[in-house]
């Protein structure tokens, strides 16, 4: 489902010839964007990479570009009620992030889901912790929780807050007065 929202992505911004030359550089075929399968990570890490060079951005600003794409595509793909369930304010949201991947979890068993807690919570800020088993992903992260902010009607911004352990916590400051 990732690589077909990259697809999707690629295909908004830079047409279909450029999405064909991504998937002739990565080697990827129909194969590979079949919604429901999980994939390799270094598959997906090719077609980031591939796609970045091709937008002209380094691979974390492509990441946090598809981030925030990510959210958009989901809620109009199958998943879209998932979200709604899932929550209608960040905070909400956030809390039940866990439990919707778990659901997910159980349609695709392979998939391996990250973790996020609220650990604070202020009107101005929150502060989310997020635990994977995988690295690299903390501007995807960022990317997810701006397009989480659009989606929910929130302004404001995400930065990396501080690494504690094999956990990374991301502030959400929020405009409001
Ligand atoms: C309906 C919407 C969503 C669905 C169906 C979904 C589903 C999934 C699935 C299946 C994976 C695992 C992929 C694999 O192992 O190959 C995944 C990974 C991930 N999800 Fe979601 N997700 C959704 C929304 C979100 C949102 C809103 C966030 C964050 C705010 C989020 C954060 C992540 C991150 C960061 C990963 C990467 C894996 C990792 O960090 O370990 N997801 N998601």
């Amino acid at each position: 489902m990732a690589h077909r929202a990259l697809r999707q992505m690629m295909l908004d911004r830079l047409g279909p010839s450029v999405w064909a030359k991504v998937e002739r550089e990565t080697g990827t075929g129909p194969a590979d964007l079949i919604s429901l399968c999980v994939y390799d990570d270094s598959k997906t890490i090719a077609l980031i990479s591939a796609s970045a060079a091709h937008l002209g951005m380094a691979v974390d600003e492509a990441l946090r570009v598809f981030g925030r794409y990510w959210v958009r595509f989901a809620e109009l793909s199958s998943f879209g009620p998932i979200m709604d369930f899932t929550g209608q304010d960040l905070v909400t949201f956030i809390n039940n992030l866990d439990r919707m991947h778990r659901s997910v979890v159980l349609a695709m068993p392979d998939a391996r889901v990250p973790s996020f807690t609220l650990i604070d919570e202020t009107r101005e800020r929150l502060l989310v912790r997020y635990r994977s088993d995988r690295i690299g992903l903390e501007t995807f992260v960022i990317g997810l929780l701006e397009g989480l902010m659009d989606r929910l009607n929130e302004t404001g911004t995400v930065e990396l807050f501080e690494r504690s352990g094999s956990a990374i916590d991301f502030a959400i400051h929020l405009d409001r007065t």
